[in-house]
């Protein structure tokens, strides 16, 4: 048997996965959802707002988290809710002009949000045919109560099959649409 050596990993791009208490996470309003996307799932996309003490909560986590990339005050610039049945899905997008996003999983059962290499293009026109030598996709298994965080520039979809409800979100450096945190 060979004895392979380690190799060193390069050009990685930095997720966290957290717990989060929901609890602390409260909207101003309640819900009102309208199909949106191509997909046509029920979100408050541009309509929802967490209170001012719930925005320092998940400020405080996001901070513990990416506040190790640079010292600017980041703005939670846009929260929304997505209800999800079954039959719900998303296509492929990033989230423009963020520098990170969020999804916390509220209440369904396991996420299913796809993560997908940014040189994945280049990966599978190289190496497509010797397999899947370097990894496509991330598709972590994340339970209710949890946050993951991502940089925006990263595609990602949602497959069908989950019920329930999810909390995205939008981090921005410079010229923020919200307010600060
Ligand atoms: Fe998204």
């Amino acid at each position: 048997m060979n004895e392979f050596k380690k190799p060193n990993p390069v050009f990685w791009i930095p997720f966290f996965i957290e717990e989060i208490d929901i609890s602390k996470l409260e909207f101003k309003e309640e819900p009102e959802y309208t199909p949106t996307f191509i997909s046509r799932t029920p979100t408050t996309m541009g309509e929802d707002e967490l209170t001012q003490e719930s925005y320092n909560y998940l400020g405080r986590i996001l901070w513990e988290c990416i506040g190790q990339y640079t010292e600017k005050p980041f703005y939670i610039g846009s929260v929304w809710r997505n209800k999800y049945v079954k039959t719900d899905w998303q296509d492929p997008h990033i989230h423009s002009g963020a520098q990170w996003s969020f999804v916390i999983y509220v209440d369904v059962e396991e996420s299913k949000t796809v993560f997908l290499s940014p040189s994945r293009h280049n990966q599978m026109n190289q190496w497509g045919h010797l397999g899947h030598a370097f990894p496509l996709d991330f598709s972590p298994k994340i339970s209710p109560g949890n946050i993951i965080i991502f940089p925006s520039f990263i595609e990602h979809f949602v497959p069908p099959g989950n019920e329930g409800i999810t909390i995205s979100g939008n981090i921005y450096y410079d010229q923020p649409p919200g307010g600060p945190c």
